[in-house]
């Protein structure tokens, strides 16, 4: 309780326990008589309602997902301004079935007799929905209430003000020692790079990009321009050790498996090298707070990621308090807020995510050489392709619908109409362009190579400046560009455009792309000799994934 002393308030999160079992989470029940606000949310209201004597029992089915809540007390501070019948997000099992003494029912789902509750004599708080999640269409609002009305905090915070916090603690936590870095040229890594030079000075921060040869065009140059040039940070030219381990590889989670063990087994080859293990250095990471509480992605890129971040040479470190991650407390929107105030240009700072094994994954590979099969409604094509179903990962061939006209709309309802009708596919593209006809088409026999790496770049750079230049990329959250082995005669490749729109990649809808701008960019792809057609990814996510491995 001595450290909540100075607290403006308390908030009390959620979880997955239920307050009837012996080894769940608890608090100093002191906390709720200290007259300091506290706002339970889900299992907090529920631990409120359980400790000051009301009931909380198992609820008869749970509830998951969306509801409406009905506002009966529309005078509450909590809820004030908060829209009766709008949307909120539950996930729940039990419930409070009486409040606790003093309190009153502020709202109420279908499922669910106290959505909200409060004791405001006592300043005492709880909400059965989650305010902190975006599908809560007021949730913002009832943070704030509580926040700045309930709790009388200020917005006096700015991003100035941050960084000042920041750098400070840089420089106590690295006291004499240096800050070395694995710098990927993403935001992340990017804006902890910056912080810590910006704190500790150029003579004490250093660097190394691994060059994997899964990158973009024009990712390491850039990284050689910037900071390589300032004599910052060394590139690593791994391109041949990760070609080499790819060179038989065609199955695409065995590709991941392969990317992923490589580059960690280069981090501990330089975390050695380096002697990073004596006590004189540091490493500063780009750890960002979803990293440690969520995957922002896949259950895989969760594995991946943690992988990167906290593989043992690393972890080693963090035992022995050698690790500084700057911006372990921030979100992305944080972090890009932060960047910007550092002075990090745009192109940058607004990049669209890229997955962490790069164009290795979007670069697709088949066992043998194979037909596409005509069936009804379009074309079955043999190559493996990723979906999510449920938690896990399934993979399937690909759905070709040849359409003429293009109408991306109309054709992305009949996309999942069609994997729902189970066509024995995870996800359906459309012919935009090719030089023959689809049923000349056929699967070649292939595998990661530079030549394919190559084209693939080639494609990508073409569709990313032209997205640049029209505008369109700012439209969408990502914009992959997938490279499958399809085509006939010399040209054995095709292209996938893969723009979609996200909130956080967890969930994903295609998205329609303008006319005009499709079909230009789809004519300066076909002037690639090697380039046997066009298509568009009309999959939405569920049930596909916005990657295509
Ligand atoms: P999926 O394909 O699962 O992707 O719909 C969701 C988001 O995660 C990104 N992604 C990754 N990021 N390492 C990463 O750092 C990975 O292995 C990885 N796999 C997918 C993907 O680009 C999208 O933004």
């Amino acid at each position: 309780m001595d450290r909540l002393r100075l607290a403006r308030g308390v908030i009390i999160s959620g979880g997955p326990s239920s307050v009837y079992d012996k080894a769940s989470p608890t608090i100093d029940p002191s906390v709720l008589t200290a007259g300091v606000p506290v706002l339970g949310i889900c299992y907090g209201q529920q631990l409120i309602a359980h400790i000051l004597g009301g009931t909380v029992r198992p609820g008869d089915k749970g509830e998951f997902g969306l509801a409406v809540l009905d506002v009966a007390e529309g005078d509450s501070a909590l809820l004030h301004g908060v829209a009766n019948g709008g949307q909120v997000w539950m996930s729940h099992r039990d419930i409070v079935s009486d409040p606790p003494p003093g309190f009153r029912t502020l709202a109420t789902t279908f499922t669910c007799e106290t959505a909200a509750i409060e004791d405001p004599e006592r300043k005492l708080y709880g909400v059965q929905f989650h305010p902190e999640v975006v599908h809560t269409q007021d949730g913002a609002r009832v943070l704030e209430n509580f926040v700045i009305g309930i709790c009388g905090c200020k917005k006096d915070w700015n991003a100035t003000q941050r960084i000042d916090l920041i750098e400070k603690q840089i420089k106590q936590r690295a006291g004499e020692r240096k800050v070395f870095f694995f710098v990927s040229g993403g935001v992340d890594s990017t804006v902890a790079f910056m912080l810590c030079l910006d704190a500790l000075g150029s003579e004490r921060v250093r660097g190394v990009y691994v060059d994997t040869g899964l990158m973009r065009d024009g990712e390491t140059e850039s990284i050689r321009r910037t900071l390589s040039g300032l004599g910052l940070v060394r590139i690593e030219d791994c391109q041949e050790e990760f070609l080499s381990a790819l060179e038989h590889v065609r199955d695409p989670e065995l590709k991941r498996h392969i990317i992923g063990e490589l580059f960690v087994k280069i981090q501990e080859r330089i975390i050695e090298e380096r002697g990073l293990l004596s006590g004189r250095w540091m490493l500063g990471q780009g750890t960002i707070y979803p990293d440690t509480i969520e995957s922002g992605g896949t259950a895989r890129s969760a594995t991946i990621k943690t992988h990167h971040n906290r593989v043992p040479g690393i972890q080693k470190l963090i035992e022995q308090g050698l690790v500084i991650e700057p911006l372990a407390d921030f979100y992305k929107d944080e972090v890009r807020a932060i960047g910007r105030e550092l002075g990090i240009g745009p192109e940058l700072i607004d990049r669209h995510p890229f997955p962490g094994p790069g164009l290795g994954i979007r670069c697709l590979c088949a066992d043998h050489d194979e037909p596409i099969h005509r069936v009804q409604d379009g074309y079955l094509i043999p190559i493996r392709s990723v979906g999510v179903q449920g938690d896990s990962r399934s993979y399937a061939p690909v759905f070709a619908i040849d359409s003429f006209p293009f109408e991306a709309a109309r054709l992305q309802d009949e996309a999942t109409e069609l994997i729902n009708r189970g066509v024995g596919a995870n996800r359906v593209i459309a012919r935009v362009a090719t030089r023959n006809p689809l049923e000349h088409e056929r699967v070649f026999s292939s595998t990661v190579t530079h030549g394919r790496l190559e084209l693939l770049r080639e494609a990508d750079a073409i569709v990313r400046e032209m997205s640049h230049e029209s505008g369109f990329e700012k439209k969408v959250w990502q914009f992959p560009v997938v490279l499958i082995p399809l085509g006939s005669g010399e040209s054995r490749d095709s292209i996938v455009l893969r723009p979609v729109q996200s909130i956080d990649g967890m969930t994903a809808d295609s998205v329609t792309m303008p006319d005009e701008l499709l079909h230009a960019m789809s004519a300066r792809l076909m002037q690639i000799p090697e380039i046997a057609g066009v298509y568009y990814d009309l999959t939405h996510k569920p049930p596909g994934t916005i990657e295509w491995e």
